[in-house]
């Protein structure tokens, strides 16, 4: 079963995952000869300072990750240096100096990331010379990269960890920076837009309270304002709808989740054609220079939108589902964006979860792990028992971290 060529057997699984999005014909033969083969995978890891670490290598294969070792063995800590491979703060979202090794120097690590143009080499860290900024430094193959959009080319990385699990009962912007992630996994540009359309709310906002700022200038940073808002809005509507459909495709033991984008931005794109909801956006804000002066916010745009999730069988709105519901609502979610990337790239995203399985029961831990070895991704699933993962056997590599060594099992 390990023994597999990852190249030849990466492209049977490419051909039928972007056919039709779905994830073979669940045989023992179509599992056992996808599993290991996943055709993106981090295949060797190097940490220096990086939390618990000083120094560590893991060299790896393509087949899905298994962490298991004593509560503060460094099990997070490991994933979260391969949510570094995606552009942002990591799955902690955390500060850069926080991920210092508490008396050591600037994190830094280095990956290989074996993909279908062959083996890519990623290092990345904290900017020893950013003197009190934090900067985040990238290169790839050796070439120092502006920015860190470019490693959304290279690897879709997609995760879910206990800190997630109060997504439906904390605010709309905890959703809306949930949706906003899973919109960089399709459109890097996507996080400039945000950036950009927060920084121009806040200078609007301080204008009006300050009293300062002219009509020119106020016409000039709504007109932005809208165009970028409304962009803003219809990449997390239609992301929200593209998951929603994926997520129809899941079978197995996983509740359905039904998911829309809801606002007042939301309502005029349901309406009208982009363009008039742009002319309407802009007409409110002007109309809302006094009061919003007054509440120092906007009263319209994409920062007062939400993610409305729902259980499709119950009909329940999720906030209002048990706590074990939501995390299958979530993992269904995160299971349907693996099978979007998986269509829309070709090839799977690496996906990390953290204490996942010990939450599921008998048969949903199965139906993951089955699901995980037909989709051909390389999962990265950690727990603090090794009986866990038991039934991956040989499907999947072994490790045992204990106080930061990390050792195959
Ligand atoms: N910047 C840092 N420098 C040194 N150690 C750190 C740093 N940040 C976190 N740690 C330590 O790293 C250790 C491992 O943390 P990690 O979250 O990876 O544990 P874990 O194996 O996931 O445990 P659990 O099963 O409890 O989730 C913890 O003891 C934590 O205190
Ligand atoms: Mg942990």
């Amino acid at each position: 079963m390990i023994a597999v060529p990852a190249s030849s057997v990466a492209q049977v699984g490419v051909t039928r995952f972007a056919a039709d999005g779905t994830a073979g014909d669940g045989t023992e033969r179509d599992r056992a000869s996808i599993a290991g083969t996943a055709a993106v995978a981090v295949t060797r890891l190097d940490l220096t300072d990086f939390r618990c670490y000083r120094q560590a290598r893991i060299d790896l294969d393509g087949r899905p990750v298994a962490l298991a070792g004593p509560n503060g063995a460094g099990k997070t800590n490991l994933l979260e240096a391969v949510s570094f491979l995606a552009p942002g703060r990591g799955l902690r979202r955390s500060k850069l100096s926080e991920v210092d090794r508490i008396g050591g120097g600037p994190w830094g690590m280095a990956a290989t990331i074996q993909t279908e143009a062959g083996p890519v080499a990623v290092g990345t860290g904290r900017d020893p010379e950013g003197e009190g900024r934090e900067r985040r430094v990238l290169r790839i193959d050796g070439t120092p990269q502006r920015g860190q959009a470019s490693l959304t080319g290279i690897a879709g990385v997609v995760w879910l960890t206990p800190q997630m699990d109060r997504l439906f009962l904390e605010s709309a912007g905890g959703r809306r920076r949930f949706v906003d992630r899973l919109v960089f996994g399709f459109d890097p540009e996507h996080a400039g837009r945000v950036a950009a359309y927060e920084h121009a709310l806040r200078e609007r906002g301080r204008l009006l309270r300050e009293r300062a700022g002219d009509r020119t200038w106020f016409a000039g940073i709504e007109e932005q304002l809208a165009s970028q808002g409304v962009a803003i809005a219809v990449a997390r509507r239609d992301l929200a709808t593209a998951i929603d459909h994926a997520a129809a495709e899941g079978v197995g033991p996983f509740p359905r989740p039904r998911l829309a984008m809801t606002g007042q931005i939301e309502e005029w794109l349901e309406e009208m054609p982009a363009l008039a909801a742009e002319d309407r956006m802009r007409q409110a804000l002007a109309a809302g220079r006094r009061s919003d002066g007054d509440s120092g916010g906007a009263a319209v745009g994409p920062h007062r939108s939400d993610l409305a999730v729902r259980h499709a069988l119950k009909d329940m709105p999720a906030e209002h589902c048990s706590t074990g519901e939501q995390k299958a609502l979530l993992l269904a979610i995160v299971l349907a964006d693996v099978r979007l990337q998986t269509a829309a790239r070709g090839v799977p995203p690496i996906l990390l979860l953290d204490e996942v399985a010990a939450h599921l029961d008998g048969e949903r831990r199965t139906h993951l792990y089955d699901e995980i070895l037909a989709l051909g991704v390389q999962a990265w699933l950690t727990g603090t028992d090794a009986d866990l993962f038991g039934p991956l056997a040989e499907a999947a590599q072994h490790f045992r971290v204990v106080d930061a060594i990390v050792t195959p099992r």
